[in-house]
């Protein structure tokens, strides 16, 4: 395994050139950043700041900069995700966003409808069923071939007593890339509102909450933006900003938090009204590496390298007999692609053990991720061994010998 790419393959490949800011891109095939993108060198050095940081500064570092990165980390993502500056906060990760954004609304009313497609990340759906004991009513959208969503019938879902209309932008289970702007346009016909979840997305597929006009967005930073654990962020429209209080809240939501008054809060006028209590400031350190990254590549160069590399791995799996779960057109598939193999959950612990490193799921198949980091000749090497694992019956020795549920 070598990260010293040079010559022709970078003439050809210019994003090749970020991999030497990849440690593990010189140990395994890394094809798994739909689960956890790869450390780029800079969180190391972002995480050593943090420590100098409250070593020498101590008590100080909070008025110097700590208190404000929910927001000045959230512009970083916002800038990635079309984001107006000031729209976006960061929080701890996506579940609790959507509880945040939940606590905004009174489900007791008609207006308590909650629409969302079976193949939604379940973390969000054990949000949304978690709130029936406070009146909310869930319609699930069934996909039928476990890869698309049908836009017609989340269309079809979405009435006068609809609420919240929580979708992924991309599909966990099998990188379909769902039409957030239509379902934005029939949300807004009847009053419903949307929460496009971008976590498989931002970082590799454009995305544009701004021309979307969605309502509200949220997702993390452990896959595509190679951002690390516990930096969720939450865009909220500034059209409806204002007018949101939610339940779940404390100090840094108030208006005045220094003032310690006793009492209801009182709702800051901007975005850190999304806030609660203190940050994780160690996590919002370590993610702004990858933003940066990601920011100076641009997520279009990413998107068109991810295409033509998603295909490469089509085709070769094809090639070799081995059926890819994935959407019919280029468009409508995000960065991973889904190999159905028998015994996937045992091949793909072959996989790993080969320093091949992807992941399982299962009703799904065996994922695996391009990013700009990756090269054909990885690609290669992945579909090649997975065709030769199955054919060997390698995986035999893997059977039930423990998950790869990350
Ligand atoms: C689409 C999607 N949403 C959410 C999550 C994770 O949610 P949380 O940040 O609450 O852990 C994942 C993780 O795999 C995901 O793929």
């Amino acid at each position: 395994m070598t990260d010293a790419v040079s010559g022709p393959a970078l003439s050809a490949d210019p994003l090749l050139r970020w991999r030497p800011e990849f440690p593990i891109l010189e140990r395994a095939t890394y094809l798994v950043s739909h689960s956890l993108g790869a450390m780029p060198k800079g969180a190391a050095r972002r995480l050593q700041e943090y420590a100098d940081t409250w070593a020498t500064r101590g008590v100080r570092a909070w008025a110097e900069g700590w208190w404000r990165m929910p927001s000045t980390v959230g512009d970083a993502v916002g800038a990635i995700i079309g984001a107006a500056p000031g729209s976006v906060v960061m929080h701890q990760n996506v579940s609790i966003c959507q509880s945040l954004i939940l606590s905004c609304f009174d489900l007791g009313g008609r207006r308590n409808k909650i629409v969302y497609e079976d193949l939604n990340f379940p973390s969000v759906m054990y949000v949304y069923e978690a709130h029936r004991r406070l009146g909310a009513r869930i319609t699930m959208v069934k996909s039928e071939d476990g890869v698309t969503v049908p836009l017609e019938r989340m269309l079809a879902a979405i009435d006068e007593d609809t609420l919240l209309v929580p979708l992924s932008h991309v599909v966990f289970k099998s990188g379909y890339v769902q039409d957030v702007a239509a379902v934005v346009r029939r949300a807004h016909e009847v009053g419903a509102l949307v929460v496009a979840d971008l976590y498989q997305s931002a970082g590799t597929v454009p995305v544009d909450v701004a021309a979307w006009d969605v309502d509200f967005a949220t997702g993390g930073s452990v896959k595509w933006l190679c951002g690390g654990p516990g930096a969720g962020y939450l865009y909220v429209a500034p059209r409806l900003a204002g007018s949101l209080e939610p339940r779940i809240t404390g100090w840094m939501a108030h208006e005045h938090p220094f003032d310690f008054s006793a009492g209801p809060v009182d709702y800051a006028a901007d975005a850190t009204r999304f806030l609660h209590g203190t940050p994780a400031v160690p996590a919002l350190y370590a993610a702004g590496a990858g933003y940066e990254i990601v920011s100076a590549i641009g997520v279009p160069a990413i998107r068109r390298k991810s295409e033509r590399q998603v295909q490469l791995i089509i085709d070769l799996a094809r090639e070799r007999g081995i059926t890819p779960r994935t959407a019919p057109t280029a468009r409508e598939r995000g960065g991973m692609v889904i190999l159905d193999v028998p015994h996937g959950e045992a091949v793909t612990r072959e996989l790993i053990r080969r320093e091949i490193l992807v992941d399982f799921r299962p009703g799904a198949g065996i994922r695996l991720s391009p990013h700009f980091y990756t090269t054909d000749d990885e690609i290669r090497r992945a579909v090649e061994e997975i065709a030769a694992i199955r054919d060997s019956g390698e995986y035999a020795r893997h059977q039930g010998t423990g998950g790869t549920g990350f």
